[in-house]
């Protein structure tokens, strides 16, 4: 599918789809979207020393760089792609620049570097692996604290945002594990609690009113 780099409102860079008229981030602004759904809302909500984070949709890396830059644990992170960005996209990037962080521009391009289906140490308190793969092939089981759910839209792509797919993101889920995600849609809420997750709807990032957090929560709350 074709693709083209597209500049968003806060000045960061993204990937345009012309064909499906969808982009990887939000045209309100990448980095924006980034810290408001999965840093804010994400990331930092929670509390252990150690993360381990899947991430639905690897792309140009903007959620992996930040995470990076903002994680102050050790982070264990497992992005799932299956059609990565090639060098020549991720050179189009700005996110280093917008940033501000050309100290880390190394760090960002080892991201991409390295290989497929192995974990790396890529920095101290941070280590990587990036798996080819389709989403609909995920089938970890308790493995993760938080996933950053963010593929293309329901408006493109309806077969990833259904009970099925759900349902395989609420068994990688560790018990009281996070999902966030952009999108604020009811049927994409609704599929979330039929496989058994607690949704929450916060305030969305700019442009969108709301986005949504779900958390699995399969022990009987405690009544004292
Ligand atoms: C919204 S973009 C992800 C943006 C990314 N998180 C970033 O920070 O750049 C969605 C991603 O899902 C990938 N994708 C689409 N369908 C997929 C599928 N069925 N399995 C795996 N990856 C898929 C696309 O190639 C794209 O990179």
């Amino acid at each position: 599918m074709k693709r083209e780099i597209l500049i968003t409102s806060d000045g960061s860079s993204t990937i345009h789809l012309p064909d499906w008229n969808e982009q990887y981030h939000s045209k309100n602004g990448s980095i924006n979207e980034t810290y408001h759904v999965f840093i804010e809302n994400g990331l930092k909500q929670i509390e252990s020393e150690k993360v381990s984070i899947l991430e639905i949709g690897f792309g140009t890396g903007l959620n992996c760089l930040i995470t990076y830059l903002e994680a102050k644990k050790q982070v264990y992170y497992v992005g799932v792609e299956a059609y990565p960005v090639t060098a020549d996209e991720v050179e189009k990037m700005n996110f280093i620049s917008i940033l501000k962080a050309e100290n880390e521009n190394a760090i960002f391009k080892k991201m991409h570097k390295v290989s497929w289906e192995n974990q790396h140490e890529i920095a101290e308190n941070f280590s990587l692996k990036k798996r080819k793969q389709f989403f609909e092939d995920i089938v970890d089981v308790d493995a993760f604290d938080l996933i950053y759910f963010d593929a293309f839209g329901a408006r493109v792509q309806p077969q990833l945002w259904t009970v099925e797919i759900f349902q395989k993101m609420y068994n990688a889920l560790k018990e009281k594990g996070i999902l966030v995600t952009y999108s604020a849609k009811g049927s994409v809420r609704r599929a979330m609690q039929e496989v058994g997750f607690m949704v929450e709807r916060l305030p969305g990032p700019p442009g969108k009113r709301e986005m949504l957090r779900a958390r699995k929560i399969t022990e009987p709350l405690k009544v004292n």
